[in-house]
């Protein structure tokens, strides 16, 4: 759906959650897409009685209505002359906002059912992101990935503190590419953790950078080794180590510049008692934040369908964090029950 609007309306409630699930991309209408959407429903809410906002509006419409897509006219003010301008416009359908937007929207979706079927609580920035960075074309070309990475993060962090990590957790386990649904679900557990915590927006956003991004340098391992279904031989097992200082290269590489969140991807395979990876690093060594990835890694990775193992419940990844103290730091293992666990 796109909703075509000159009312600056800030997108709150239902909308908002619209947004984030990709259901609804909102323009303001001087500032229309400049590629055509086939097919889509195109939700208006411009002041008619304006002659600059209409004629933007008579514009957009020329370039990205199809023929067959519904168009629908939010009224402010429902008067025989705004619902003629509307028809003129081409309305297929009009609504009244006298009970407030949230509530039109809702008599929308009533209406058109089909809106409500491709809803996802992943937001497509954190979807898009995460696609090319696991794409080793991504990292050949020059380019600073800093904001686009921030960006994902963000919309991570927000999907899930108006959603919650159960909708969150569904839908992502629920995906084929197994290292971008483990991008996805580190990313969503470590907001969670991080949330449950009471963390200020920056370091929730900081945890979420890094869990977002933790295994980015699988984009250089070769599938066959990522999804074999038998036990890695040894050579195999060397080749999956080398993806932590991969990441750390190529995030460093391409602007990514938080010391914090580099440490985290190069160590997030080390554990407490230093028989982990890449450098063998003892527990006293692992700041807080290395040591939040690991669980969310951990747990994430046992929740996780893989072609060599069968999923465990949240309950049980989490019996097994809390039965290796020698593995993972109790007490923030502790913190984090609450933050994934149903209540
Ligand atoms: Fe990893
Ligand atoms: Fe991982």
């Amino acid at each position: 759906m796109l909703l075509f609007t000159d009312r600056h309306l800030v997108p709150e409630g239902e909308l908002k959650r619209l947004i984030m699930r990709g259901v609804c991309r909102m323009f303001p209408i001087h500032a229309a897409p400049t590629i055509k959407v086939e097919n889509a429903l195109i939700l208006c809410d411009v002041d008619l009685e304006n002659f600059t906002s209409a004629r933007m509006l008579r514009l957009a419409l020329a370039v990205h209505r199809a023929p067959d897509s519904p168009l629908v006219f939010l009224l402010r003010d429902r008067t025989h002359h705004t619902e003629s301008q509307a028809r003129a416009l081409g309305a297929s359908d009009m609504l009244s906002v006298d009970e407030g937007f949230n509530a039109a929207l809702r008599h929308l979706m009533n209406r058109y059912p089909f809106l409500g079927a491709h809803q996802s609580c992943v937001p497509p920035e954190a979807r898009l992101a995460i696609e090319d960075l696991l794409e080793a074309n991504t990292w050949y070309a020059a380019g600073n990935y800093e904001g686009r990475i921030d960006a994902g993060a963000q919309a991570v962090l927000d999907a899930i503190e108006a959603e919650g990590i159960h909708h969150w957790m569904d839908e992502v386990l629920s995906y084929d590419n197994l290292t971008y649904q483990h991008c996805l679900l580190v990313a969503g557990t470590a907001a969670a953790f991080g949330s449950s915590l009471g963390f200020s927006r920056q370091d929730k956003v900081l945890l979420t950078t890094a869990g977002f991004v933790h295994d980015v340098g699988k984009a250089f391992i070769p599938l066959e080794i990522l999804n074999k279904e038998t036990t890695l031989d040894a050579a195999e097992m060397a080749n999956v180590r080398r993806h932590p200082m991969i990441g750390y290269a190529i995030l460093k590489e391409h602007g990514v510049r938080n010391t914090d969140v580099l440490g985290c991807v190069r160590s997030h395979h080390e554990l407490l008692d230093g028989s982990g990876y890449p450098t063998g690093l003892m527990g006293n060594s692992l700041p807080d934040l290395v040591k939040m990835v690991t669980i969310c890694d951990v747990f994430s990775a046992l929740v996780e369908h893989r072609t060599y193992k069968q999923p465990v419940s949240p309950e049980a990844a989490y019996d097994y964090l809390a039965a290796n103290g020698q593995l993972f730091d109790q007490a923030l293992v502790r913190a984090f029950g609450p933050s994934i666990l149903p209540a």
